[in-house]
């Protein structure tokens, strides 16, 4: 079982030719909403691929808060442990698109409801993992609370250090994989990326975007090559990455053949519309991975 402890949001997508300048206004293409926030889209990746997933998290007691529930539910993950707010709305995310390009502004709302008292409620149901996958788009209390926990009940956890600004500096003790993007590495470590990679062997995966991903193994740097395709829309690339991780270490898979396989499924998302629209599935990773297209 995969417990992802995270956040649910809406994504308000608005596709434009163009990002406003500061002062400006300019007319856009499309405005959608899909489902959507960290958690959610690493635990519709993990489950997808047909990993057992659940998820602890918190969302409003609103239209979007039960139209995402259905979604989590439509793709099979175990919504018992998430929390309806009656005090505050669901998570957002305002998403704007251009040209393959993303800006998002996440207001947490629900997620922030996340308290350490709560990660505790739900021990029982945490103490069955055997991953847990966190990221930061709940208060950072909680986060280490539940690295915490899930340390003593010797649970392995995959933090997405995303947004990177929530990063504490105690997180790295109790993490088993840490998985920035180069930008969140550098902000991170506040050093380059080949040190920080060397300070922490099989530990630290680094995302590199199309490029695909690189970890040092204690002797060398491996990297990891991505596969080529045609982008639509790279939002939830780092989660369908995140969540396919976390399935492959959890099916067996050595660390190099799980960077693999999610590097696979992370290209196949960028593919199609909004961070869920792409995730693949196992039969279609297991086809990327055949098909030799890096
Ligand atoms: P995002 O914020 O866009 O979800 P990220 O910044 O967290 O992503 P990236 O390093 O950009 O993380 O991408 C994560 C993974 O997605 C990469 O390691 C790679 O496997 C895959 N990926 C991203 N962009 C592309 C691309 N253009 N073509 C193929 N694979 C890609
Ligand atoms: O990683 C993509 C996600 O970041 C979006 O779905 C959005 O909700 C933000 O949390």
């Amino acid at each position: 079982m995969i417990t992802v402890i995270g956040s649910i949001n809406m994504d308000l997508v608005v596709q434009t030719d163009d990002f406003p300048k500061q002062g400006e206004t300019v007319l856009g293409q499309l405005y959608t909403t899909v489902p959507g926030g960290k958690g959610a889209n690493q635990a519709v990746a993990a489950a997808r691929l047909g990993g057992q997933v659940q998820i602890v998290a918190s969302v409003g007691n609103d239209s979007f808060g039960k139209e995402l529930l259905e979604n989590l539910q439509a793709n099979a993950i175990d919504i018992s442990g998430v929390r309806q707010s009656s005090k505050v709305a669901s998570g957002i995310a305002n998403i704007l698109l251009s040209d393959g390009d993303n800006r998002i502004i996440v207001v947490p709302g629900a997620n922030f409801e996340m308290t350490p008292a709560y990660i505790d409620d739900m021990e029982d149901q945490i103490r069955s993992s055997q991953l847990v996958i966190m990221q930061l788009e709940i208060p950072v209390p909680t986060i280490l609370h539940t690295l915490e926990l899930c340390s003593k009940l010797h649970i392995p956890v995959l933090l997405n250090p995303a947004p990177a600004g929530g990063y504490d500096k105690e997180f790295m003790r109790y993490t088993s994989y840490l998985t920035p993007n180069e930008t969140e590495c550098e902000q991170i470590f506040g050093t380059d990326m080949k040190t920080a990679l060397e300070s922490y062997p099989n530990q630290l995966i680094v995302t590199l975007g199309s490029a695909g991903a690189r970890y040092y193994d204690g002797e060398k740097h491996i990297i990891v090559e991505g596969f080529k395709t045609k982008v639509v829309d790279t939002t939830g690339a780092g989660d369908t990455f995140n969540g396919a991780f976390a399935y492959a270490i959890v099916e067996g898979f050595d660390m190099k053949e799980a960077v693999q396989f999610a590097n696979a499924a992370a290209s196949l998302s960028v593919e199609k519309f909004g961070a869920q629209g792409g995730m693949p599935t196992r039969a279609a990773v297991d086809a990327r991975l055949g098909s030799d297209q890096r």
